[in-house]
């Protein structure tokens, strides 16, 4: 609905662009479709790779609202019902300092490079059996990866 009336609006504006002036300029706005609950703030750092990669790491934020009310990503952030998932990837599974983990997890053997993270998130329960996770499986591998980049980027920061 809101692209169509953002169109719409569009039309609206160059057509009484056109009245005034003559010849009519050629309409030369882009119509930008965003991810609703996408952070579009200037505040996310740039990323040199390139708008593709940009877009993805937007479109991860907003995925990782199903992670928040478990898990913060922010440096020297706190462990709630899930461990501050800054800097996971590289990392030892079960290593967040002060967070008490299942035995499964703790003594998993796992290093989270990215294929494991994109493993565990697609099925936790399979990839670590005896996991206390026990919401936040993501089915969609597209999503995953965009998750994986957004925590990938927020912990560069
Ligand atoms: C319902 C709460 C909950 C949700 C939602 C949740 N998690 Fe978790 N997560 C946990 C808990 C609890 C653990 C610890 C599991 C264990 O010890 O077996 C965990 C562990 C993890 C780990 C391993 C951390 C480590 O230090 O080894 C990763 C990675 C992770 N979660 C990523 C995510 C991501 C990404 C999402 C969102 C897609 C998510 N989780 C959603 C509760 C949650």
């Amino acid at each position: 609905m809101k692209v169509v009336f953002r169109a719409s609006a569009l039309v609206l504006v160059t057509t009484l662009a056109a009245c005034g002036s003559d010849p009519a300029p050629e309409p030369t706005e882009q119509i930008v479709v965003r991810e609703p609950g996408a952070d579009v703030s200037d505040d996310a750092a740039p990323e040199p790779a390139g708008e593709a990669t940009d877009s993805l790491v937007a479109a991860g934020k907003s995925a990782f609202n199903t992670c928040i009310a478990c898990h913060v990503l922010e440096k020297g952030g706190a462990n709630r019902i899930g461990p501050n998932l800054y800097g996971i990837i590289g990392q030892a599974a079960g290593s967040a300092d002060g967070f008490k983990y299942s035995d499964a997890m703790a003594s998993s053997g796992i290093t989270w490079t990215k294929e494991e993270l994109d493993s565990y998130l697609a099925n936790p329960a399979a990839k670590v059996p005896g996991t206390t996770m026990m919401a936040g499986a993501i089915s969609d591998g597209s999503r995953r990866e965009a998750i994986i980049a957004y925590i990938e980027d927020a912990s560069a920061n």
